[in-house]
């Protein structure tokens, strides 16, 4: 019975130390997921926080100032804000006009040009140039691209077709491109970030 207990504690201790060895992996695991998901929120709070205790350069990577006074109606050009691809788009007075009369009911993502755009300044469209299906950068921003069946951007990975508020109208993606916090600091000056 003796050597039975000994062989029975044995395994519950082996079993414990296993247990215990899953746990401090979980815990390393967790700890990690959380240091690295602490980087990443405090580089998007550093925006806010900034004057606070970021240092001036580290502020200056979480915003960036664009002068768009070289795009004409109808042209976009393409930057880099955080490491993503951003398009700025100055629409024509009648993209706007179509782009706010688009009918919501036939959007996968209903958004009015108006809550996608700074009030009095509709023609400025501002989004990340991620698709929303699997990250490809869609073309329509530069001179000649392929603008796609809605006149804004198309990715050519999957086949979504975004109109040019740069909402979702055709193809896998689900959403529309994101629009970033963004401001106009003069006429001509667009702050990101
Ligand atoms: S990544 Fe754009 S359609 Fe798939």
């Amino acid at each position: 019975m003796a050597t039975v207990d000994t062989a029975k504690d044995a395994a519950v201790l082996a079993a414990h130390a296993v247990e215990e060895e899953g746990v401090r992996r979980r815990d390393f695991i967790h700890v990690a997921t959380i240091s690295f998901a602490g980087v990443g929120a405090a580089a998007v709070a550093l925006p806010l926080l900034g004057s606070l205790s970021a240092s001036a350069d580290v502020v200056a990577l979480s915003s960036i100032e664009v002068d768009i006074s070289k795009i004409e109606p109808g042209q976009a050009i393409k930057t880099s804000w955080r490491k993503q691809p951003v398009f700025i788009r100055n629409l024509t007075p009648q993209e706007v006009k179509e782009a706010s009369a688009a009918s919501l009911d036939a959007m996968r993502d209903p958004q009015t040009l108006a809550e996608r755009t700074l009030p009095g300044k509709e023609n400025w469209l501002v989004t990340l140039g991620v698709c929303t299906h699997l990250g490809c950068v869609p073309l329509g921003a530069a001179a000649g691209e392929v603008k796609g069946e809605f006149g804004g951007y198309f990715c050519p990975c999957h086949g979504s077709h975004y109109d040019t508020a740069g909402r979702i109208m055709k193809g896998p993606a689900p959403t529309n491109l994101a629009v970033p916090e963004f401001s106009f600091l003069s006429d001509t000056i667009i702050k990101i970030g």
